[in-house]
């Protein structure tokens, strides 16, 4: 049995909070290594829905949840989602989650300068989250980022709240926002930390163990390929990196220890925020995705701009996200489409591209290439078994593997934990 590895294969919100639940079945523990409160993994449960930002989707199981280093946390939002889900009847306590503790805090500072900068910014924002994800990874390569184990250190925590100060009480006050006081800052990171302090260890050590262990581990990702701070559509993009063998990085693992990866797409396309999108729809036919595929964000409530599938993106999330097989998501969306478009190219000032460039300019002026297939008249809704689907439903799935030059071997059919099938179990050898 290997480990197994989830990561996003478009822009964001393919289904992989649904897949991971779906999975972590059989996982003994599940791991989020990168992003931070900007993702939204949404998780339906007969009549229960789980709406999950920090934690890891697993404990909806009652699996061990972990955070690891490589994701950013705002204590604040984290308290509020285990009071929330708690609510809702889940267990999370220090038994069943662990954080490390070298990950990174986000503090209020940073939603503000997110915030300020987008706004100074204007026309050419990036439709960020608000919540300070971006400004937290600077801090953390720029050496001078608050990390979960200084609040176990009082005197480090104030020494590195003027560092931290100095530098962004300035950008605010440049930027004509309202500055941060030390003392406030100090006085609510320390009255936070006998709530966050019982979560923190080495969980590199944890994961060491569990490895010896043979048990299985399973590497939540959030946002996706096209989202990534280096192979994504930049500037439009996240700051982390969330292609596969950040797993390993952000956890304080080996690259083997990431197992098998699993890409997630939909079976069409959607993005949030500002940025190229090639194959997306302004007109009827998109709206109609949006509206059968309820695409709301899950975190902004934002409306999801839609589109065709696009078979060029994702053969290139493939690659470079290093993914073995697709878990294609939200194919009964589809359901009674008279035809489907998928874009297999682009067209850009009038040569033909297999790949999406890098150049800005270049990706805004991207002409998606479509094929035109047959769509199919019964319903794929809650299908669990191939033989469920229409024929003309497989053809569509063969030839998107074909084109994405990846397996699809898992299908989603509904929102619902159940409705899945499996063609080929990804933790198996
Ligand atoms: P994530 O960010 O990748 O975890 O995805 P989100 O949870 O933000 O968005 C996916 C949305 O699609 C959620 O509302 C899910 O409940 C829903 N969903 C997941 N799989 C399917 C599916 O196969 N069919 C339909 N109709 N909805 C699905
Ligand atoms: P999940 O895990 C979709 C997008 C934002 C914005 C860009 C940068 O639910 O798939 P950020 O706040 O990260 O600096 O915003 O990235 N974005 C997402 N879009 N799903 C997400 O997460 C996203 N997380 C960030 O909309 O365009
Ligand atoms: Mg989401």
């Amino acid at each position: 049995m290997t480990n197994v590895t989830i990561i996003g294969a478009q822009w964001g919100d393919e289904g992989k909070g649904k897949v991971v639940d779906w999975l972590a079945s059989r996982a003994d523990i599940v791991v989020r290594f990168q992003g931070g409160h900007n993702a939204g993994h949404t998780l339906v449960v007969g009549n229960e829905t789980y709406k999950l930002s920090l934690l890891p989707s697993g404990l909806v199981r009652g699996k061990l949840g972990i955070i690891g280093n490589g994701v950013v946390i705002d204590p604040v939002a984290l308290l509020a989602e285990i009071d929330r889900v708690t609510a809702q009847g889940l267990l999370v306590s220090p038994e069943t989650l662990r954080i490390a503790d070298n990950a990174i805090l986000i503090l209020p500072l940073h939603a503000a300068i997110d915030s300020a900068r987008e706004a100074a910014r204007g026309e050419r924002k990036i439709g960020t989250t608000g919540r300070g994800i971006g400004p937290a990874y600077e801090d953390k390569v720029a050496r001078r980022a608050i990390r979960v184990c200084d609040l176990a250190e009082p005197e480090t925590l104030a020494a590195k709240l003027d560092e931290l100060l100095l530098h962004h009480n300035t950008l605010l006050a440049g930027l004509g926002a309202p500055i941060f006081n030390k003392q406030d800052l100090l006085a609510s990171l320390l009255a936070l930390a006998p709530r966050i302090l019982p979560y923190a260890e080495p969980v590199w050590e944890r994961l060491a163990i569990a490895k010896r262990a043979g048990e299985r581990i399973l590497f939540e990702g959030a946002q996706a390929v096209m989202l990534d701070v280096d192979h994504g559509t930049y500037p439009f993009v996240t700051s982390s990196n969330t292609v596969a063998g950040t797993a390993a990085s952000g956890s304080g693992v080996g690259p083997g220890t990431v197992g098998r990866v699993l890409g997630i797409a939909k079976a069409y396309c959607t993005r949030v925020g500002s940025g190229p999108f090639p194959t997306e729809l302004h007109d009827e036919t998109g709206r109609l995705l949006g509206e059968r595929g309820h695409e709301f964000g899950t975190v902004t409530g934002r409306k999801r701009r839609c589109g065709w599938f696009d078979a060029a993106l994702v053969r290139q999330a493939v690659k470079v996200g290093g993914i073995d097989g697709i878990a294609l998501t939200k194919l009964d969306v589809l359901d009674g489409f008279a035809e489907l478009k998928i874009g297999v190219g682009y067209l850009i000032n009038g040569k033909s591209y297999k790949h999406l460039p890098a150049g800005m300019a270049a990706q805004a002026a991207a002409m998606p290439i479509y094929e035109t297939l047959e769509g199919w008249s019964g319903s794929t809704r809650g299908a669990r078994t191939w033989a469920d689907l229409p024929a003309q439903a497989i053809k569509y799935v063969k030839h998107i593997e074909e084109l994405i030059e990846a397996p699809v071997t898992l299908l989603s059919t509904s929102p619902e934990r159940d409705d899945t099938i499996l063609m080929q179990d990804p933790f198996a050898d």
